[in-house]
């Protein structure tokens, strides 16, 4: 039997593997009947101690989609955690009920944890402020239907760039393809953390800039990745309150943009891309969505060791 492989931190995946992934996340959005019985009597379970809706919702449905089943609890409170048992103890249990878990957690860390306990794949579903590297699946996937490549293009990443994991994630991704230029844009308290400026841009010579202006930013941009602030990872409430709407993207401010921009955000939307740009022909957030289970699909057959 294979060794188990879990998928904590995107470069858990080599680059060629997330190009096989997104291969055959391609293959199953244009064939999905070839692979309605990939995983037949096999058991996903999602353990989701924070709210969700897309990665949850789309796990879920990935799986029912290849013939499997799915068990499992969408918030802390209606598990035996709330009884005192550690998290270790219950990703133990669980693994011996299902095949392979996706695991959300509010404490950065914690689905690596987990992974020492279980005897089936774990799969970060998102940990903390910290990596969501199943969303960064779905922005590639995306970017790659978009684009029709990975690689040299010039992307803005705008909002919360300190506590937003998915950006975390995609910076560590996008790294590792050749000629990408990161543009940040965020307000002075909310900045890339400088483990991935020191660690990831600078180590590998990569060119990035950073800016508060989007107006400024926004005619250089290929891909503008909006972001959420993230309420719920805020210390102080009135600090929350003075930043959450420092970005709105409005129709007004694509006027200079290129025709060929394609705006992501990983949702859930607060009031950072107004509505009215949902009917903008480079909007792709809702792509995006749809995206999140082909690759979701891809990822636990792979996970699975199943070839179709
Ligand atoms: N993008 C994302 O993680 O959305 P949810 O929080 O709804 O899962």
């Amino acid at each position: 039997m294979s060794e188990k492989r879990n998928l904590i931190d995107i470069t858990d995946l080599s680059v060629a593997e997330i190009g096989a992934l997104i291969a055959t996340a391609e293959d199953i959005a244009a064939n999905p009947a070839k692979y309605e019985n990939a995983c037949a009597h096999k058991q996903l379970a999602t353990l989701f101690f924070e709210p969700s809706t897309r990665t949850r919702l789309s796990f879920e449905s990935a799986m029912l989609a290849l013939g499997g089943g799915v068990l499992g609890f969408s918030e802390a409170a209606s598990s035996s955690t709330s009884k005192g048992e550690t998290v270790g103890d219950t990703v133990h249990t669980v693994s011996c009920y299902a095949d392979i878990i996706a695991m959300r957690h509010p404490k950065e860390g914690a689905p690596y944890a987990a992974a020492q306990f279980s005897e089936v794949p774990i799969i970060n579903a998102g940990d903390g402020g910290h990596n969501h590297p199943t969303q960064t699946l779905t922005d590639l996937l995306t970017i790659h239907r978009e684009k029709g490549r990975l690689d040299n293009f010039t992307i803005g990443f705008c909002g919360d760039l300190k506590f937003g994991r998915t950006v975390h994630s995609l910076v560590n991704a996008l790294s590792r393809q050749h000629g990408v230029k990161f543009v940040f844009i965020s307000p002075e308290e909310l900045k890339l953390p400088d483990y991935l400026k020191d660690n990831v841009l600078k180590k590998n010579g990569l060119p990035y800039e950073e800016t508060s202006s989007l107006e400024e930013a926004i005619p250089q941009l290929d891909i503008l990745y909006m972001t959420r602030v993230q309420k719920e990872r805020f210390f102080n409430e009135a600090d929350y309150i003075r930043l959450k709407d420092t970005y709105v993207l409005d129709t007004e401010k694509l006027v200079p943009a290129k025709k060929d921009l394609c705006i992501l955000h990983p949702l859930p939307r607060v009031n950072e891309i107004a509505v009215a740009v949902d009917q903008d022909s480079r909007a792709a957030y809702w792509k995006q969505v749809k995206n999140g289970k082909y690759i979701r699909m891809a990822l636990i057959m792979k996970l699975l060791g199943i070839r179709i």
